[in-house]
């Protein structure tokens, strides 16, 4: 089968990036399916003829990028933001990194506009408390969009009196839900008509090519971005991404069929790490949570938050497992436990002396972290 998949078993960070680079050496096509620039792989490589250290950050372009003959393509399934997705093409041609001829977009990928962002930022601050801790990338107030039918898609910047039009109606309703925010309307209109045409040669019918790459025999790796706990339905909700970062966002954000793929991969980190808020019933608030941050040099790719630390936990990764269906694992960052005495491993959340069956809909506030059997 010639589609692989690469996924997030935890709550991301995994390090899919560095997999996604080794594989990528192998493939012809390299394609995004869900999520935005909320994502964050930092690869380093040797490049040149002199094997020169870089070091790469991808947020929103695919990671197989790094390899010279892999073509990446960013799905239908994604939220773009065109500015953001030309600094990621500058900053890697400026490294020595040419996408040209060999990155395309899906026309029918959704757009993020300056306008989400600083909504992003809005609905946070009226969580307040509660707040997602979100990435402030516009991403859940453009899926919002997506979902109430109102957004606007790639394909809509190459009509641009109807861009402009449907533009201005959506930023009136922003003002009238979050009262006025300082936003050029009709500057970003301009904007936008000389992005669209940069835009142009990238963008395509991502149905018609990945399936015509896939009766050629082209091999075929989906970079899954952030993971299943940050997933819309089966993570910890409300604390989630907006969209679908499981197996089945991959159908969905590259219009192919379950039965076209192959090999699933679940990259798992030897403990857990979260950024942002929510449960975490593996977290450790003490000397072992500092130690796994130091030593795994857990910061944030995308923001540079500091992430939050715990042990591996064996429900979260059932519940992967029944959900993505891996046929194999990557385990990453086992060495960053070798200076611990004792290494621990979450193995069933009791509630009232019940083991549950799975992981919990709800906060799972009530949890035993038990000895993993030797
Ligand atoms: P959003 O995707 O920016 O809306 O953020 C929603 C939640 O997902 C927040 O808790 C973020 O910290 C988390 N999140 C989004 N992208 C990533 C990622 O790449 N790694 C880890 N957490 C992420």
């Amino acid at each position: 089968m010639s589609v692989s998949v690469v996924l997030g078993t935890q709550w991301g960070d995994e390090g899919k990036g560095k997999l996604v680079d080794i594989l990528a050496a192998e493939v012809d096509v390299c394609a995004r399916c869900a999520g935005g620039n909320n994502a964050g792989h930092t690869i380093v490589v040797p490049i040149g003829p002199e094997k020169i250290k870089t070091t790469f950050s991808f947020h929103l372009l695919p990671s197989g990028l790094i390899n010279p003959k892999c073509v990446g393509l960013i799905g239908n399934g994604l939220v773009v933001h065109v500015p953001s997705f030309f600094a990621e093409v500058d900053a890697l041609q400026a490294q020595g990194l040419d996408c040209t001829g060999r990155l395309f977009i899906s026309d029918r990928a959704h757009l993020v506009f300056d306008f989400h962002q600083i909504v992003d930022g809005l609905k946070e601050v009226e969580l307040g408390g509660s707040s997602i801790g979100t990435t402030k990338k516009g991403i859940g107030p453009a899926y919002s969009a997506k979902a109430s039918r109102s957004g606007l898609r790639v394909h809509h910047l190459f009509d641009h009196d109807t861009f402009a039009e449907k533009f201005r109606r959506i930023v009136e309703g922003r003002f009238k839900r979050y009262g006025y925010f300082e936003y050029d309307t009709e500057g970003e209109i301009q904007r936008y008509k000389v992005l669209a045409e940069r835009l142009k040669p990238y963008v395509i019918d991502s149905v018609s090519y990945i399936h015509k790459a896939i009766a050629d025999g082209k091999r075929v790796l989906v970079e899954g971005a952030n993971a299943i706990m940050l997933d819309i339905d089966f993570g910890t909700y409300p604390y989630v991404t907006s969209s679908q970062t499981t197996i089945g966002g991959v159908c969905t954000g590259l219009g192919i069929p379950p039965k076209k793929i192959g090999k699933i991969i679940g990259v798992v980190k030897a403990y857990t790490t979260r950024v942002g808020g929510g449960p975490f019933p593996t977290e450790q608030l003490n000397d072992i949570g500092v130690y796994l941050q130091e030593e795994g040099r857990e910061y944030g790719t995308t923001t540079g938050r500091r992430r939050r630390c715990g042990w591996l936990d064996l429900v979260v990764m059932k519940h992967s497992c029944l959900i993505n269906g891996y046929d194999s694992f990557n385990l990453t960052k086992l060495d960053v436990l070798d200076n611990l005495e004792e290494i621990k491993v979450g193995v069933k959340y009791l509630v009232n002396g019940e083991e549950l069956p799975g992981f919990p809909a709800v906060d799972c506030i009530h949890y035993l972290l038990c000895r993993a059997p030797s």
